[in-house]
């Protein structure tokens, strides 16, 4: 299987990557669907809701500012890496990741869109006004931060039930719609619409691989699956381009 992906690669020009939580466990991030991923028995389902948001911003905030703490103290792992040098080896290149961890970014990737927003920003429920957030460590508080304005501050993140940014997405589609090849990595592919990217990747003619720790719903659509740790089979990919 991964002699198959190194053929495909090589012969590749424009490579698209659609990235989740799973390029990131290698990091230390926890996953959202894994048995990891829970917090004070709260599922990631439970509380990246507008819903959980407006029943009790503090605790959501909670959250988020446990999750920057493990994020902040984080380094981009052997996966983030290869594919910075996967996107200097190609024409074109485009990573859409899901993660709002940033690890994409500090590892060195240039072409990069975020689907789901930044755990680094905040933005205002009452002006919109968005701010980098959590960068630094936030004061332990039980209050939900504020804008100047007076509003409430959420985190700038794509919640379940909300909209993606538009453009992002349609720039997204653009390109997986020309790219030669298509690489899938640590995603569960259940969450739309990056869940619609497999399909409609091969109705553009893509050849895609997939690198994932369990079989998953795109498993069946691929023409290369390979089952094993994104920090593992990537660099073992990129060393043989
Ligand atoms: N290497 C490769 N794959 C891995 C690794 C690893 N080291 N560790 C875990 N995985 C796989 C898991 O087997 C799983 O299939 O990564 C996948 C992670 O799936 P999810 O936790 O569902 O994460 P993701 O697909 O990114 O979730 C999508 O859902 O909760 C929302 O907005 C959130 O962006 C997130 C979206």
């Amino acid at each position: 299987m991964i002699q198959k992906a190194i053929d495909i690669l090589k012969k590749s020009r424009s490579l698209f990557v659609l990235t989740g939580a799973g390029i990131s466990a290698e990091s230390g991030i926890p996953t959202f669907r894994d048995a990891d991923g829970l917090w004070k028995n709260y599922s990631a389902t439970d509380l990246a809701t507008p819903d959980a948001f407006r029943k009790d911003p503090a605790l959501v905030w909670e959250w988020y500012h446990w999750r920057q703490d493990i994020i902040r103290c984080a380094q981009p792992n052997t996966a983030h890496q290869a594919l910075v040098a996967m996107e200097n080896r190609m024409e074109s290149f485009l990573l859409l990741t899901q993660n709002v961890d940033n690890l994409h970014q500090r590892a060195g990737s240039r072409n990069i869109l975020e689907l789901h927003g930044s755990i680094f920003r905040a933005r205002c429920l009452n002006c919109r006004a968005t701010y980098a957030y959590g960068i630094e460590k936030m004061p332990d508080t039980v209050s939900p931060p504020t804008c100047p304005c007076g509003g409430i501050l959420r985190p700038d993140v794509v919640w379940f039930g909300e909209m993606i940014p538009q453009d992002i997405w349609h720039a997204a589609l653009a390109f997986c719609a020309t790219a030669d090849t298509v690489l899938i990595c640590g995603t569960s592919g259940v969450v739309w619409p990056a869940a619609a990217l497999p399909g409609y990747a091969q109705e553009h003619g893509s050849t895609i691989i997939e690198i994932n720790l369990e079989p998953t719903p795109a498993s069946n659509v691929v023409d290369v699956a390979i089952k094993g740790r994104a920090g593992k089979i990537l660099p073992a990919l990129v060393e043989n381009l």
